[in-house]
């Protein structure tokens, strides 16, 4: 299926938004956490939708290998997923498939026991495979499963940017500080973004960044960022019913609007300065030029 545009909401066009184009450095965006269930998957496809009607052209991975969701939460039908892009009967390119506000969505499988323990080789082999995409890509998000497994940390470190996502329990907290802990002293990431999510307000969002970023800053080497709040929101679990995201299916409702805050947040961070020397997501197009300024979203 072709890689298609992505749609531009007419509410986001006074924005005056820019087009990325062909071979400038795409961002990445890992959507990870300590403890599942956090709201991962829905942030990611938020995220990325939001930051489609914003005129950015958004695709969203599916890096949650043995028990994909993206295509089931948005109701899509996926033909074929990254196992068949592994067994080598399908292209990178073929497995795409069009989601809300033209985002395109690389699906994985559910229930596939092997893709849940892939082995470095198939992982670093599906990180070089988006090299070869040669379309108009400006962000990459790509929803992780949860934890600390092999293949969470190989895709979260392929990526520039990290997202924790936390909530507002004891054991949210504890397992993101064991994963930026793993992040630090095993793979010397020293900076990440926090992202509350669930919360009644935004004060008790940053509550729960302090928190977190108190006990990181103490006893490792690693700069946390707060990145926003989202807050529990009915609206957002009938976009789940419905099998819709919330910034499309109900753009008024809270979250949808937490989520276009963000989209903006996101837009507004710096270019990837260069490699980092290990495997990344599209390092070809991050040795070219650097772009001075990609804030698009005035
Ligand atoms: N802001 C929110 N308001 C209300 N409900 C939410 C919110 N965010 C997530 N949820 C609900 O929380 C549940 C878990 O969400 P989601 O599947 O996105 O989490 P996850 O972190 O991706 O989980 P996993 O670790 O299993 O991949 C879902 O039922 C979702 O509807
Ligand atoms: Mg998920």
């Amino acid at each position: 299926m072709p890689i298609s545009s992505p749609s531009n909401a007419e509410d986001d066009q006074a924005a005056g938004l820019r087009r990325i184009g062909g071979s400038n450095p795409v961002q990445v965006i890992a959507v990870t956490s300590g403890k599942g269930g956090v709201g991962k998957t829905n942030i990611s496809v938020n995220l990325a939708v939001a930051m489609a009607r914003a005129g950015r052209a958004v695709m969203l991975l599916d890096a949650d290998l043995g028990l994909a969701n993206v295509d089931v939460l948005l109701g899509l039908q996926a033909h074929a997923n990254l196992s068949h892009v592994l067994d080598g009967s399908h292209s990178l390119e073929e497995i795409i498939v069009s989601g809300p506000s033209g985002i395109n969505i690389v699906p994985a499988s559910s229930g596939v026991k092997r893709m849940a323990n892939l082995t470095s080789y198939e992982q670093a082999g599906l990180i070089r495979a988006f090299s070869e995409l040669r379309h108009p890509l400006d962000t990459l998000v790509v929803d992780t499963a949860a934890g600390v497994s092999d293949s969470v940390m190989a895709f979260t470190r392929a990526a520039q940017e990290v997202v924790i996502v936390v909530c507002d329990e004891p054991t949210s907290i504890t397992d993101a500080y064991a994963l930026i802990k793993v992040l630090n002293r095993d793979f010397g990431a020293n900076r990440c973004h926090v992202l509350a999510n669930m919360a009644q307000d935004e004060s008790e969002g940053r509550a729960l960044y302090r928190k977190l970023a108190r006990v990181c800053e103490r006893f490792l080497d690693v700069t946390l960022h707060f990145m926003g709040t989202i807050p529990y929101d009915p609206a957002l679990r009938k976009a789940v019913q419905r099998q819709t995201a919330v910034v499309e299916a109900l753009p008024g409702s809270p979250s949808a609007k937490a989520f276009k805050t963000l989209a903006h947040t996101v837009a507004n961070w710096p270019a990837p300065q260069g490699t980092r020397g290990h495997l990344e997501f599209f390092v070809e197009r991050l040795v070219g030029p650097i772009q001075e300024n990609r804030g698009y979203l005035a």
